[in-house]
């Protein structure tokens, strides 16, 4: 009997604790999961052992106003180009700027995301599209790690085809109302 009372004496604190799930939430134990070693959203696996490079990786040291000023684009405007740009722009920067480059994606208008397509940015370099891709810009998220060079100039060239440039064989999508 007795035993049967302490047992209820020391089980009746948590029983309280969990009715106030918050408070239980709280407990020391509770963030155990959230504490773990594995990576965080966008975080980088690993960084390399210092003045090492990966194999087949190629740094990119420019600064974004030194590739604004003279990078230039090494992959033709071909129809190959700007159908792998389309793929990648569709999967990657489309959230943002839209299908059409104008800024018309579902969180384009919440981040600010700029018309792309207007004689602001058609005249910004090719060299800049790519300084801009890879370190992103303010708001913009860098994407540098996910591409190879080719793959960034083909979305440069896929967006130079948003901006207005002709290729035959591609429909430019318009924009849905
Ligand atoms: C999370 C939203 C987001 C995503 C994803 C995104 N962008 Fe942006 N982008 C922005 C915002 C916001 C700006 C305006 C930055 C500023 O000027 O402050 C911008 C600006 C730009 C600019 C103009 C920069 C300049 O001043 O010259 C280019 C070009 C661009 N983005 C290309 C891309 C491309 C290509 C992708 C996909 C690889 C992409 N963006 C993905 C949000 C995004």
């Amino acid at each position: 009997m007795c035993a049967r009372v302490l047992l209820s004496l020391a089980v009746f604190p948590f029983a309280v604790l969990c009715f106030f799930v918050s408070t239980a939430a709280a407990l020391p134990w509770d963030y155990d999961m959230y504490r773990q070693k594995s990576l965080e959203a966008n975080e980088v696996a690993r960084a390399p052992v210092e003045g090492t490079v990966p194999l087949g990786y190629k740094p990119f040291t420019m600064t974004l106003e030194e590739a604004e000023a003279g990078l230039k684009n090494p992959v033709s405007f071909t129809k190959n180009s700007v159908w792998r740009g389309q793929r990648l722009w569709n999967a990657n920067c489309w959230t943002c700027h839209g299908k059409t480059g104008a800024g018309e994606g579902p969180v384009g208008s919440q981040i600010g995301a700029p018309d792309l397509t207007n004689d602001f940015y058609r005249q910004k370099s090719d060299g800049r599209v790519f300084g801009v891709i890879h370190y992103g810009l303010r708001a913009m998220p860098r994407h540098g790690f996910r591409f190879s060079d080719a793959e960034q100039w083909d979305i440069v060239n896929y967006l130079r085809f948003l901006q207005g440039k002709d290729v035959e064989g591609m429909e430019r999508p318009v924009k849905e109302e």
